[in-house]
């Protein structure tokens, strides 16, 4: 488990090399900022054929720096402000011949330039295939980076390589990756707190005013999507729901800098990257999802705000058959029985309170924000009444029959009802704006969530990476 926040205000300067486990270093800059990391990535130019640029500077909310020679905007020389402003620098995946140049000092490219020009510490993953590794060249390259350098080296592990042997040689655990970079940094101060002597930031292209990272150390869970209840193994009961909105949210609350993990369930639209996926495409599966996410081991909350933004069904079979139905004159009565309420269930959980509402069990602290959806038809009477009823702190009501609002359209009118009384109804919007507006709210309500904590009234950390 990742503890919340150690790298809280630090940058970690995150080198990719040319390695087929280039991708997981999407996974890895997320972890990075789970911590509280500010990252900014550096790439060999063949990393650059193996993930996109584009991905990471989503991620990391910066330019991405591949190019050796490339001036920054205002004329600084990317790497070397790199190099004096990173608190740690990390490589990973590093390659064969990354190992090699670095031993002998030679900067073509920015990650090399880069670590000669810091006196940062450095924490290095090797990646390759097992020969590769084991050669005495690699193991002299590897030497010199450990014992001449003082580079930490996170051995790769064993295990099934791209080439389809087994052997040593995959990229270590990115927890492992993680844990090395925070030892490295131990106790020394914060290089450059000040983002001015830092690498340049990408504008904020949503809203200019918000701080990009207000959900940076939060752990944001959405659910997207229908849910399929079997009737038999072909046919089961289903609903329109395509997952558009829940995933807009998912966007918008990685790219704000939380943790986000995606409790999916049918989907017509794409997982975006950079996001934890769980599928659970049942109410019971949806439901023992978020029994499993809510809370950690040692009983603290397992996530800061909860989206619940799928349209589960409020019935499924009764007595789903393991064999295909056959046809009959006669035809087919199906009898349905209630789905639990997932979202009322865990308004009560989180509370501590039972099924009757009455106090029972242990409140989940530090107590996560709940945010519901209210697909109606023909106005928004009910929806304050299901607000309580639920026990969230946001319900986002929509008319679904309203031309433009609903299943599958781009854009939502929905109306805010928060449980302080609060009602406001909104324009019709993207529904990537829609889900900002959203976390704008989740945002505050975290930060009034933990104010206490951040005065110092009470030792519990308010941030629940897990
Ligand atoms: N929801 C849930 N579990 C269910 C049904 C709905 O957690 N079994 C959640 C939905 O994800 C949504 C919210 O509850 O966030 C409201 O869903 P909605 O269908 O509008 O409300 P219902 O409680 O099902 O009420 P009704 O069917 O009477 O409209």
């Amino acid at each position: 488990m990742t503890q919340p926040g150690r790298l809280a205000g630090r940058l970690v300067a995150l080198g990719i090399t040319g390695s087929i486990a280039a991708f997981k270093a999407v996974d890895l800059l997320r972890l990075f900022r789970a911590e509280g990391a500010d990252v900014v990535v550096l790439m060999t130019p063949s990393a650059t054929r193996f993930v996109a640029p584009l991905t990471l500077a989503a991620l990391s909310r910066r330019p991405v720096d591949a190019d050796v020679l490339d001036l920054l905007p205002d004329g600084r020389i990317g790497h070397v402000i790199t190099a004096d402003a990173a608190d740690v620098v990390v490589v990973a995946p590093a390659t064969a011949h990354w190992l090699g140049a670095m031993a002998h000092g030679l900067a073509a490219d920015v990650v090399t330039a880069t670590c000669l020009a810091t006196s940062a510490p450095v924490v290095v993953g090797p990646a390759m295939d097992g020969d590769m590794y084991a050669h005495p060249a690699t193991q002299a390259n590897v030497r010199i980076l450990r014992d001449d350098f003082g580079y930490r080296i996170v051995e790769p592990e064993t295990g099934g390589l791209a080439s389809g042997q087994v052997g040593i040689g995959r990229l270590a655990a990115l927890e492992r990756i993680v844990d090395a970079a925070v030892e490295a940094i131990g106790e020394r101060p914060i290089r450059k707190p000040d983002p001015a002597d830092r690498p340049p930031r990408l504008p904020d292209a949503g809203n200019l005013d918000r701080d990009a990272d207000d959900l940076g150390g939060r752990h944001v869970v959405v659910t997207a999507g229908g849910t399929a209840e079997p009737i038999d193994p072909v046919r089961f009961i289903g609903n329109r729901s395509t997952g558009t909105m829940g995933v807009a949210v998912c966007e918008a609350a990685r790219d704000r800098g939380a943790r986000v993990t995606l409790v999916a369930g049918t989907l017509q639209v794409a997982i975006p990257a950079g996001v934890e996926v769980v599928r659970a495409e049942t109410a019971a599966a949806m439901e023992a999802a978020l029994a499993a996410l809510v809370e950690t081991p040692t009983g603290r909350a397992g996530f800061d705000a909860l989206v619940m933004a799928a349209a589960v069904a409020d019935f499924r079979p009764a007595a789903p058959v393991d064999h295909k139905i056959a046809r009959t004159d006669a035809g087919l009565t199906l009898q349905l029985v209630p789905n639990p309420d997932i979202l009322a269930g865990l308004g009560r959980r989180v509370r501590g309170l039972d099924e009757t509402g009455a106090p029972g069990g242990r409140p989940i602290l530090p107590r996560p924000v709940l945010v519901g959806f209210a697909a109606e038809t023909g106005g928004l009477d009910r929806v304050a009444a299901k607000l309580r009823a639920k026990r969230v702190d946001l319900l986002v009501a929509n008319d679904v029959g309203e031309p433009g609002s609903g299943f599958g359209t781009s854009t939502n009118r929905v109306t805010l009802f928060a449980a302080d009384g609060e009602v406001n109804a909104l324009p019709l919007l993207p529904k990537r704006s829609v889900a900002d507006r959203i976390l704008d709210r989740i945002v505050t309500l975290l930060d009034a969530r933990d104010e206490p904590v951040q005065t110092g009234a009470t030792a519990t950390p308010g941030r629940t990476t897990s």
